[in-house]
């Protein structure tokens, strides 16, 4: 019986491989080839069986990533050939990931696929740092957005519906541009002193979380020599990591002491 050929773009969460779903392992774990890119952590990559091909198609020290075209033309070559192909993505495919792309190209292209959630940054990176997205009396909502403007183009966001005091704002990639947002959602009506954050490394045994404020968000992720992975989040809701903060305070000595990477818990 001949098996049919199929691509799974499946997300594997922000880091800590524990985060990964029951899915995601399996189907790693009976891959015939993985590709995956800059976020998928190492201690994940561990899990890849020692059978399976792996492509790598994020960034290469200062080099860009493989661009999106021909990471379509690898997927198509594949799909050809092997029979189950695991695309690998941080996080959540369909968040900034553009899983959306090589599902539509699939598609088109009559290839079958599935998609695997995974656990986006956004609540991953913010539950490490003690930091929920809601919290009654406090957030009623969210909206996450990217930071990154296309090359030359100035950074378009709705920045009169982004300045609401009642919803925690998560931004992605905002690393070049934080003091630029900060000052747009200033002027915008925000409070200078809400609460905000940055993490850096979410979920690792390299997390660093700085807490700070709109007005000052900027120049403190500077001053701690932030690089990315960078998630930053602003709102009252940030005014509750001192008493939530569970990760850095104790549970990051563990990990960085575990050889697996994974985090022994009780
Ligand atoms: C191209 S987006 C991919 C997002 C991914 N699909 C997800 O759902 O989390 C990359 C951005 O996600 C955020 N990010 C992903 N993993 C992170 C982590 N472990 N710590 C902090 N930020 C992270 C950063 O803002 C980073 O620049």
């Amino acid at each position: 019986m001949t098996q049919s050929r199929k691509v799974y773009l499946v997300g594997t969460g922000s880091g800590d491989p524990e985060l990964l779903t029951v899915k995601a392992l399996r189907l790693i774990q009976n891959a015939n080839v993985v590709i995956y890119d800059r976020l998928v952590s190492e201690a994940i990559l561990k899990l890849i069986p020692t059978g399976a091909s792996r492509i790598y198609v994020g960034k290469i020290s200062g080099k860009h990533s493989l661009p999106q075209d021909e990471i379509n033309q690898l997927l198509l070559t594949l799909a050809d050939t092997e029979r189950t192909i695991v695309r690998l993505k941080g996080g959540d495919p369909f968040v900034f990931g553009r899983g959306s792309e090589e599902a539509l190209l699939l598609s088109r292209n009559g290839i079958k696929f599935e998609i695997v959630p995974g656990i986006t940054a956004a609540s991953a990176c913010t539950a490490y740092a003690g930091i929920p997205l809601t919290h009654r009396g406090l957030a009623h909502g969210v909206q996450i957005v990217t930071g990154h403007a296309q090359a030359n183009q100035p950074l378009e966001l709705d920045w009169s519906a982004l300045a609401d005091k009642n919803k925690t704002i998560v931004i992605y990639m905002g690393l070049a541009n934080i003091s630029l947002i900060c000052n747009k959602l200033i002027l915008a009506g925000l409070d200078d002193n809400t609460p905000a954050a940055a993490i850096q490394n979410g979920t690792t045994a390299r997390q660093q979380s700085v807490l700070s404020t709109l007005s000052r968000l900027a120049v403190d992720t500077k001053n701690a020599m932030l690089q990315p992975p960078v998630i930053f989040v602003i709102g009252q809701v940030v005014s509750l990591a001192n008493s939530l903060d569970w990760f850095e305070a104790e549970e990051i000595q563990d990990y960085c002491s575990s050889e697996t990477g994974i985090i022994s818990h009780g």
